[in-house]
């Protein structure tokens, strides 16, 4: 693993890279330049390079050694809130499709969210092909048809010998939705993908108890981004709950999972109020 090189015409020993760093990469040296530990684990955070005021650190073959220099972000707080307050899923698109150029400027977004260990390791999948999205939603539909059969059974009386009344709840919840979906689909609906033109699916690592949150790390940091460019988007459960049939249909690189899938298009409406939320329920430890 790389670790960072510290030019020491530069520096100005101010100390600011010790003390961002968590690793004890670098260390402090009084009021002397710090020194870098070269048997220490870093994990190429790269907190070291951005924080310098004098560019006095670098990474060697850092991948996309791109440090953007960055002004403080203009985003007021009320601004930031009144954001999340009215951002709603989107689930009637326009019959337009996506630029190549914006998916890749999401995903160029999205990857900057953070990841354990700074591994980085997730993959995005970009489905804009008619037919893909066809293909996805028959063995999605499939899938669903197989599933309810079970929640049926979960929900139904005999099962409330081994289920607590919460889980029976739930089960009749996830019935009745899955019954409306095939029954839109039945008529020649899109209760699946909602008639989307573009899909993205993020995948995180199998084996790597954290494979989830790297999916949806990203997925996340997209969806709000997508916002601000006039899109909308759409968490979808139903692809989210089935990796398997997803990785038949979709090239899934070897090893990893797909956790996080979401509809993408641009918004065929706007919202007149914010969204509404029960209040929430917090524990405090004071
Ligand atoms: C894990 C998860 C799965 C979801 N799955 C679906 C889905 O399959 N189809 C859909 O239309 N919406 C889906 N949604 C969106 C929720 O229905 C939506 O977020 C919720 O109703 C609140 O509405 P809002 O996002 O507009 O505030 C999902 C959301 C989450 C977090």
């Amino acid at each position: 693993m790389n670790k960072p090189i510290l030019d020491t015409e530069k520096c100005i020993a101010c100390g600011l890279c010790a003390e961002v760093c968590g690793l004890d990469v670098i260390i402090r040296n009084g009021n002397d330049r710090p020194t870098i530990n070269h048997t220490a684990y870093c994990h190429v955070c790269g907190h070291c390079v951005a924080i310098c005021p004098q560019n006095a650190l670098s990474i060697p073959g850092m991948v996309g050694n791109e440090y953007t220099p960055v002004q403080p972000p203009a985003i007021s707080p009320s601004d930031m809130e009144a954001f999340l307050l009215t951002k709603r899923s989107c689930r009637e698109f326009k019959d337009r499709p996506v630029e190549k150029s914006v998916i890749e400027n999401l995903i160029a977004v999205a990857r900057m969210a953070p990841t354990a260990i700074n591994c980085q390791e997730r993959t995005f999948i970009v489905v804009t092909n008619a037919d893909k999205i066809a293909e996805l939603r028959v063995a999605l539909t499939k899938h669903i048809r197989s599933v309810l059969k079970m929640v049926k059974l979960a929900a139904g009386k005999p099962a409330a010998l081994f289920l607590s009344a919460e889980t029976q709840q739930y089960m009749r919840h996830l019935q009745a939705d899955f019954e409306i979906a095939l029954r839109h689909m039945d008529k020649g609906g899109d209760s699946i993908f909602h008639n989307a033109p573009c899909l993205i699916f993020f995948t995180g690592v199998t084996q790597d108890l954290a494979g989830r949150d790297h999916a949806l790390g990203a997925q996340h940091y997209l969806m709000l981004y997508a916002e601000t460019l006039g899109l909308g988007t759409c968490i979808n459960g139903y692809a989210q709950s089935a990796p398997k049939v997803l990785a038949k249909c979709l090239n899934v690189p070897k090893g990893y999972t797909i956790y996080g899938a979401l509809m993408l298009g641009y918004r065929r409406h706007t919202y007149r109020k914010g969204v509404y939320r029960k209040p929430a329920a917090i524990a405090y430890y004071e």
